[in-house]
């Protein structure tokens, strides 16, 4: 007899794992714990069974019966909750959720910035090729073959006459070989120099150069733009300065500086405690660029500047490594 009930209690622990519908379930319980049940059948066989073992025997197989009575309710209980859940409705008046679908480079978030305030100035943009030849990036902007201002930017060249181009001013001439004035343009893109990469530069990065040719333009009126410019990308309370420098391809030329926005002037590490930000290059184009496009230089006077991206772009967001802008790490990306 205990033979007997221990192979009913083996059978009901191990067949209650192979449950999976509500129906197996009732089929469990119709084997196991019905009024003709092999349980039901235990209690009956007790009563042929010796007086003496009964009590014994009955208290054996109520034990077994209540085991397998909370099996069957553990499993009742998950099988209704999981059909319950089946059978939920979703509602449909709930936002979706939203994937990351990307976001924009903070590069091209400068870049817009700059583009913005520009067109407002009654700016267009212009666009040019990046690989280049020694003409359109060196010669046409009045440096001289052999001239030691060559060397103010290490180039990579492709042949002895193709290069990557080092700076955004050959598309200055472009410009001009293809329109007479007035030319108000912006030239934002990719350049390249063949520099150690650091923390601080990287082989490429972006610049935009601005281009203003038309009859009487003034170094005023340079100043009076890239001023309203500058206070309206840094803010209103900047202190700017423009400092008498060279390019081949301006004559004067300056370099235009910023109170540092992070210290605010007083002096720190980003602006190696001078308190000044240098942002960009400028001038009165040259006479002997007009001769390389055909303008008449009794005739038009003009002023051009030219400013890095990505060195504004760490400013702006705290960012201390150029290199982390070009890995497109997307965990970084995704802050933007
Ligand atoms: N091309 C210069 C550079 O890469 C920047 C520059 C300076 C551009 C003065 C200009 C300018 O148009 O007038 O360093």
């Amino acid at each position: 007899m205990l033979e007997k009930i221990e192979k009913i209690k083996q059978a009901a622990t191990s067949e209650i794992l192979n449950v999976q519908s509500l129906a197996d379930l009732d089929s469990y319980r119709i084997k196991f714990l019905a009024r003709k049940g092999l349980i039901a059948d235990l209690f009956d066989g007790i009563r042929t069974t010796d007086a003496i073992e009964r009590p014994q025997l009955g208290k054996v197989v109520n034990e077994l019966r209540n085991e397998v009575q909370a099996l069957y309710d553990e499993k009742k209980q998950i099988l209704e909750s999981r059909a319950g859940q089946k059978k939920q409705i979703p509602d449909l008046t709930l936002p979706g959720r939203l994937r990351w679908v990307g976001s924009q480079h903070p590069l091209t978030q400068t870049l817009d910035e700059i583009k913005r305030i520009f067109f407002r100035m009654g700016f267009d943009v212009a666009t040019g090729p990046e690989i280049e030849d020694d003409y359109h990036n060196f010669e046409a902007l009045n440096f001289p073959p052999d001239h030691p201002a060559r060397d103010m930017q290490d180039t990579f060249f492709i042949s002895d006459k193709i290069l990557l181009r080092t700076h955004t001013s050959p598309v200055q001439i472009r410009v001009m070989e293809n329109q007479q004035p007035p030319v108000r343009v912006i030239m934002p893109g990719r350049v390249y120099r063949n520099e150690a990469v650091s923390a601080r530069s990287y082989c490429l990065f972006h610049q935009v150069e601005g281009l203003y040719v038309d009859e009487g333009v003034t170094f005023s009126e340079l100043k009076g733009t890239l001023v309203a410019f500058a206070k309206e990308f840094y803010g209103s309370d900047i202190k700017y300065r423009f400092r008498p420098s060279f390019f081949p391809f301006t004559e004067p030329s300056a370099e235009m500086d910023i109170t540092c926005f992070l210290c605010k002037g007083k002096g720190c590490r980003m602006c190696k405690q001078t308190g000044w930000l240098e942002i960009l290059g400028c001038g009165m184009v040259d006479p002997n660029v007009y001769k390389f496009v055909g303008y008449d230089q009794e005739k038009y006077s003009g002023y051009a500047f030219g400013m890095g991206i990505e060195r504004i772009t760490l400013l702006r967001y705290g960012i201390d490594d150029i290199r982390i802008l070009f890995e497109n790490d997307v965990r970084f990306l995704k802050q933007f």
